[in-house]
């Protein structure tokens, strides 16, 4: 054994003689000082095990059909992101809302060309149940990337849930804490061969001629599904305004002279548009019948940022607008799809900047718990998922109850190493210098903004091509168990919840 190892292993034992000796008798949230004395007998593991084995097998199955369907998608939530969160909650027991759901299994979410997706492919697979290229939305596999043609032969799109659901008489909506018109939610309503095209200045630079062509904005407010959208609430105003008007103190990004907004608003007397938090929390959902709500110009600040600036009253959280988005679905008695994106996980991650991406799983977190809260499982389905993982890796040998943002140990170049660094990104440029690592123990790292480390240099970290959970709880929830494709997931909820053109529990 080398010798090295040899300390390294004889430190760690060491190490945890002390936390051992530091258990209290009772739990305790104190970093390195939450190991119980129950935790060191069998006897606790025991019968928490036995307790974990009743509860699963006596639990009963609802076998009902869903009168509604709520869709969680955590962008970039991969199992490192959520394990990872559990820390930040506090310590290693600590756990997601969603966690506790009964049913819990795995997707694989490669794009019919690439190994490793994006959230265009994927939302294409999740919400349309047919996976397609990378970079295209609401497209089969058929229409090839930025293709003009493509993008309006008909025949070439496919349909989604939140479609089915309208279909069938019921309702839809769609949340994000991202721009309305970025890839995750622009599944459940476009069809387009480039993600980018969200305002027609995108759609004449990649090409095509936007009297032809509908950009996502344009599709959002008069296309056959967007415009029946009972609720849409996000970020992104710029993208639905031409240069000459202004929201939220930007002008637009259009140059067809278009104002969707006041063009969506004029349609009906029951439609109301608002753009900050006390706006959206004045409506009352018996008094309109489709609330749009842009809350940014662009995407909607990370919680954390809007918390430090006291921006509360202008930003409502992800919670505050999926409880808008449920009152205002609950009014069609026929029930509702709901989809819910986390989006800014993603945005944390892309910037290696795994504080932002991790509180915003929290928060993601809560608006799951708070849906729960809200909704009756007996008619509600709800699914929680990521579209693809990310390249965090949680490393190390760390104590119990460590703080997941500080070090882990120490390294080959005895300096201490991060127990959370990717496999690329913008990470890398802060913390290398020529022929070696910024020592840790040189670093101000507590800041929010920090970013932590990466292997290779990346303006943007990317996406990982891993597997991501999906969770599940009531009727027939069961159903999402097992290693399944990420097309098939909307496939399920339409069975369940009898719409859409396949086999459903009541044909
Ligand atoms: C659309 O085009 C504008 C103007 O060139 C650009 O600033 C914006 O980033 C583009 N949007 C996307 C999503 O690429
Ligand atoms: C929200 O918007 C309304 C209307 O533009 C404005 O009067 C109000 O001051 C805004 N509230 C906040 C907190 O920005
Ligand atoms: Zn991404």
């Amino acid at each position: 054994m080398p010798k090295k190892l040899f300390v390294t292993i004889l430190m760690l034992s060491c190490l945890q003689v002390v936390i051992l000796d530091k258990g209290t008798g009772t739990s305790t949230d104190d970093s390195l000082n939450i190991v119980s004395t129950g935790e060191k007998t069998a006897a606790y593991w025991l019968a928490q095990a036995r307790a974990a084995v009743e509860a699963k097998a006596n639990r009963a199955r609802n076998t009902k059909k869903a009168k509604n369907v709520i869709m969680f998608l955590g962008d970039g939530m991969s199992h490192q992101t959520i394990a990872a969160a559990r820390l930040a909650l506090g310590n290693e027991n600590k756990k997601l809302s969603f966690e506790s759901f009964p049913s819990v299994g795995s997707s694989k979410t490669f794009c019919v060309d690439v190994q490793v997706a994006d959230s265009a492919c994927t939302s294409t697979a999740y919400l349309n149940g047919v996976k397609a290229n990378f970079l295209t939305i609401g497209v089969n596999p058929n229409a090839k990337y930025k293709n003009c043609n493509d993008n309006v032969d008909r025949t070439k799109w496919t349909s989604s849930i939140a479609q089915w659901f309208q279909n069938a008489g019921r309702s839809a909506g769609i949340v994000t804490t991202t721009r309305i018109t970025h890839a995750s939610p622009a599944g459940a309503f476009a069809h387009i061969t480039d993600r980018n095209w969200e305002a027609n200045v995108n759609v004449s630079s990649g090409g095509c001629d936007d009297n032809i062509v509908d950009d996502i904005s344009e599709q959002l407010v008069n296309g056959e599904v967007g415009s029946k959208f009972k609720v849409i609430l996000g970020g992104g105003s710029e993208n639905f305004i031409d240069s000459s008007f202004t929201e939220h103190g930007v002008s637009g990004m259009r140059s067809d002279g278009k104002n969707l907004i006041n063009e969506w608003t004029s349609k009906s007397n029951k439609r109301s548009f608002v753009r900050n938090r006390s706006e959206m929390m004045a409506v009352d959902p018996k008094k309109v019948d489709q609330l749009f709500g842009l809350f940014h110009s662009d995407h909607i600040p990370y919680h954390l940022e809007t918390v430090s600036k006291n921006e509360q009253s202008i930003y409502p959280t992800i919670t505050e607008m999926t409880m808008k988005a449920i009152d205002m679905l609950s009014t069609d008695t026929d029930g509702y799809f709901l989809f819910v994106e986390g989006g800014k996980i993603d945005h944390g991650h892309h910037a290696t900047q795994a504080r932002y991406a991790i509180d915003e799983t929290i928060e993601f977190s809560k608006a799951i718990q708070a849906t729960v809260d809200r909704v009756n499982l007996d008619e509600t389905l709800i699914v929680v998922t990521a579209d693809h993982g990310h390249v965090m890796s949680y490393s190390g040998n760390a104590p119990r109850g460590n703080d997941i943002f500080s070090t882990a140990g120490t390294a080959d170049d005895a300096m201490k190493y991060y127990t959370l660094s990717y496999a690329n990104g913008p990470g890398y440029f802060f913390n290398r210098k020529p022929g070696a690592r910024v020592d840790p123990a040189t670093q101000q790292s507590t800041a929010n903004s920090f970013l932590f480390p990466a292997m290779a240099p990346n303006e943007i970290e990317t996406h990982g091509g891993d597997d991501v959970g999906i969770f599940a709880t009531g009727p027939n929830a069961h159903l999402f168990t097992g290693v399944m494709e990420q097309y098939i997931i909307p496939h399920k909820m339409a069975y369940i919840s009898c719409v859409g053109s396949g086999t459903t529990l009541c044909s």
